[in-house]
């Protein structure tokens, strides 16, 4: 099987690329490296069935090798990210959604999207099912971002009903672990960086807020469970143990052992105060299980940050 990844040289790419690449015949990877790394990939990058292609998915990309999967991953996915790029989050979500829709409909591939659970926006029902249409801001300071997904999981939907394309549109919800950006801002970064330099950890708002974090190979097995799915969905993917940001903080100091203390700093604009995915359709349909539970994937993830410590800032 040929699989073309886009933003495969990003976080959950890399995580994609290790479960596939020992079975598939080849693997093209398409990245601009605006928020990933050839750090992630160079373990792939010496192998026969491993191809890097540095390129912008706004723009159009010739190819004419049949792929039998095209998953789109390319975006700017941290607040920092895209509020740095707000211009290329909604290209990449907008024209390059339909460059990657393209490719797929020119060897009928299957298609997948990472779509995000922030197309929920601040939601005004938990949890979140797939049926929820979301509360979101449209020119707020994350809708370059929210409605780029928006627009994405439209043009896969336009794509599914006029072409048959075969897709699935993947809610993603919070997912850390190994191979993440240690300075772009992400909650689960953010707390374990300072925790390891008994810095102040900064909560934004009063920590009550929640979020359901997902371990990278629970969210990277249900990537690969809707891509063996045969029909066009919508899943949620992810993991429904929901926590408030103060007691993530909590649990980061007892497992670092750090001596930081919790410091608080105005709520950013449209954070929204609850996300919690209900997960019954990938459940049922799909058999997704998440596994990890969070001291585990918390665990591992802090052992990766020591072992790079060179990278904490
Ligand atoms: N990590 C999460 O918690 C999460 C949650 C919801 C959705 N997602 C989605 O999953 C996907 C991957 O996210 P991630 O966490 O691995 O982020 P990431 O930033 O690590 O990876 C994204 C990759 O896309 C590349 N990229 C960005 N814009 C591009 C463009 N225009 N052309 C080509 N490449 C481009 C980046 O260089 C990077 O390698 C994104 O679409 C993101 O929106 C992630």
């Amino acid at each position: 099987m040929k699989y073309l990844i886009t933003g495969g040289a990003g976080f959950i790419g890399s995580h994609l690329i290790g479960k596939i690449i020992t079975k598939a015949d080849k693997v093209i990877v398409l990245d601009n490296l605006l928020t990933g790394s050839k750090k992630n990939i160079e373990k792939f990058i010496k192998l026969d069935n491993f191809e890097f292609k540095p390129h912008d998915i706004q723009h159009h990309y010739d190819i004419s090798e049949k792929m039998d999967y095209v998953i789109h991953l390319a975006s700017c996915a941290s607040p920092l990210a895209y509020t740095k790029f707000p211009i290329n989050t909604l290209k990449s979500g907008s024209i390059g959604t339909i460059n990657a829709l393209g490719i797929a409909r020119k060897f009928n591939s299957k298609f997948l999207l990472s779509s995000t659970s922030e197309i929920y926006g601040d939601p005004k029902i938990s949890p979140q099912s797939e049926d929820y249409w979301g509360n979101v801001n449209p020119t707020g300071p994350r809708s370059m971002y929210d409605e780029s997904k928006r627009f994405a999981e439209a043009a896969t939907q336009a794509y599914v009903s006029e072409y048959d394309l075969n897709a699935n549109i993947i809610r993603i919800f919070n997912t850390y672990g190994e191979n993440m950006q240690l300075n772009d801002g992400r909650v689960v970064t953010n707390f374990i960086v300072q925790a390891l330099n008994n810095d102040n950890i900064t909560i934004y708002g009063d920590g009550l807020q929640t979020r359901s974090f997902s371990y990278i190979e629970d969210t990277v097995n249900g990537l690969l469970l809707a891509l063996n799915y045969p029909k066009s969905e919508i899943f949620n993917i992810g993991n429904d143990n929901e926590m408030s940001i103060k007691d993530l903080a909590t649990l980061i100091l007892e497992l670092t052992k750090s001596d930081s203390k919790i410091i608080y700093k105005k709520l950013p604009v449209d954070d929204p105060l609850q996300r919690k995915p209900d997960l019954t359709k990938s459940k049922k349909i799909l058999g997704y299980q998440p596994k990890i539970d969070i001291v585990t994937g918390l665990s591992k993830t802090i052992q990766w940050i020591k072992n790079n410590s060179n990278k904490i800032v």
